[in-house]
């Protein structure tokens, strides 16, 4: 390879206006990309022979240019070290970029898990083993489905994990929950129950695939999937369900109303979209097995790595009955062809390996740790739902207030950021359900007591 601007590490594109002259308009691009910030300070430049080169410009054109602009503060010269960017002369350094808008001291919201327990090592060593063994083959297009390797590790993993009967055939890979959801709304095209309380986030990607949105009311229960089939969910297609966890209230379905989904979805040719999305984490007993493991046939099962590794990863599978594999592999296909593929290498090899699973018992300990703090805490003055399982618990506030805003504000203005209840509900203004939604995985270890101090004073008014 020749000595040239692209591998001398920086690739910059420049506009060069020679009008006035080579020189002139070299100095003139190299001034222009330092002030708009795209050469940043300490960017090594090319040498002024790779430069000329690429620019088709003569060698002394080059290095009179960068002396040019040496000598009007834009550009560093230092002999054996080649010539870096200096930045805009007279514009102090640091002062480009609007510094960072401080965040809350502490975060209780819910939606992320401890990402400092990523399993950084055990990620790159499955990596490397992953693609020592991959065929070159990976590195082209290929299946929408996602890779053999990743499908054939799921298929024995949830049988095992979750109780989900799997045939590889049947399992997409996506990116994440929500893509799943996306493209299974796009192949219904038909109105959706989903719950209420739920994630309005997951709302707004059904309605953004042109369905119709029915509420599906939570209670004690879990979603009161026997009023499915009749009423204001007549016309519903499909029911999204969170039956291990309901999201954000923490119940688990009833086995009745597991069974009521599923005579539902037999009778009327529905599907029950499972959302399973911290269905590895339960604390004090046996997991609750997936719905999907009733009937295969009526029940779209979604997994995700979001709360076991991260969601940066942003991988998930379903597992879908045999009619739905097709138009949903079609639909991937024309969305992005396919999940990237290292990752789902990366994960297989984890999962085969049995990293994974060990892994997820690390941070069930974590998180069970993190959920008895939370109890200690608060679970002497304050009811605290959901708290057999997941990240998360919901704290009910009293009808007699304060309310949840009110709280919440109260926090904020002691850096403590906090989530409500209402903004899960279909109509926020209903005013009975008040509550906070506390997630409790995602604070710093050395942040969680005093983030839990806080709150605890916050809820007593003090
Ligand atoms: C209810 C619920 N479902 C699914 C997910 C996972 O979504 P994704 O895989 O798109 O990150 C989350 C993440 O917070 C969630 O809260």
């Amino acid at each position: 390879m020749t000595d040239s601007w692209a591998n001398s590490g920086v690739d910059l594109h420049l506009d060069l206006d020679t009008a006035g002259g080579r020189r002139a308009g070299l100095e003139q691009a190299l001034r222009e990309a330092i002030r708009s910030g795209r050469l940043a300070p300490d960017t090594r430049l090319p040498s002024t022979r790779a430069l000329a080169t690429e620019l088709n410009l003569a060698r002394n054109t080059v290095a009179a240019a960068y002396e040019q602009l040496t000598a009007e503060g834009y550009l560093h010269a230092r002999t054996g070290s080649g010539t870096t960017v200096a930045g805009v002369p007279g514009r102090r350094a640091g002062t480009t970029p609007p510094a960072p808008v401080p965040g809350p001291r502490f975060d209780l919201r819910p939606g992320s898990p401890d990402v400092s327990t990523f399993p950084v090592d055990a990620w790159v060593r499955a990596t490397r083993r992953a693609l020592a063994r991959a065929p070159v083959s990976s590195y082209d297009y290929g299946d929408p489905r996602g890779r053999t390797e990743l499908r054939t590790a799921l298929a024995g993993y949830l049988g095992r994990a979750r109780g989900v009967p799997a045939d590889p055939a049947h399992i997409v890979v996506c990116s994440g929950y929500v893509q799943a959801l996306s493209l299974l709304a796009g192949v219904l095209q038909g109105p959706i129950a989903m719950e209420d309380p739920g994630l309005a986030f997951h709302r707004d990607v059904v309605r953004h695939t042109g369905c119709e949105v029915l509420a599906l009311p939570v209670d004690e229960q879990g979603a009161c999937t026997d009023q499915l089939g009749g009423g204001p969910l007549a016309q519903a297609r499909a029911a999204v369900l969170t039956p291990a966890h309901q999201y954000p209230t923490g119940v688990t379905l009833h086995p009745a109303r597991r069974r009521a989904a599923v005579a539902w979805a037999r009778s009327h040719r529905g599907l029950v979209i499972e959302d399973d999305y911290d269905g590895e984490f339960r604390y004090d007993r046996q997991p609750v097995g997936a719905l999907q493991g009733m009937a295969p046939e009526h029940v779209a099962y979604v997994g995700t790595a979001a709360k076991t590794l991260g969601p940066a990863l942003r991988l998930a599978w379903m597992v879908l009955p045999e009619r739905l594999v097709e138009p949903v592999a079609h639909a991937k296909r024309l969305t992005d062809l396919h999940t990237e593929t290292i990752g789902q290498l990366s994960l297989a090899e984890l999962i085969t390996s049995h990293a994974y699973d060990r892994h997820i018992r690390a941070c069930r300990l974590h998180y069970r740790r993190r959920r008895d703090l939370l109890i200690e805490r608060l679970g002497r003055r304050h009811q605290l739902h959901g708290i057999a399982a997941g990240m998360h618990a919901l704290i009910p506030l009293p009808a007699e207030g304060p309310d949840e805003d009110v709280i919440i504000e109260r926090a904020a203005a002691r850096g403590l950021a906090l989530s409500g209840l209402r903004p899960h509900l279909h109509t926020p203004g209903r005013a009975t359900a008040t509550g906070l939604i506390v997630g409790y995985a995602a604070p710093g270890q050395a942040a969680y007591p005093a983030a839990l101090d806080l709150l605890a004073r916050t809820l007593r008014g003090r």
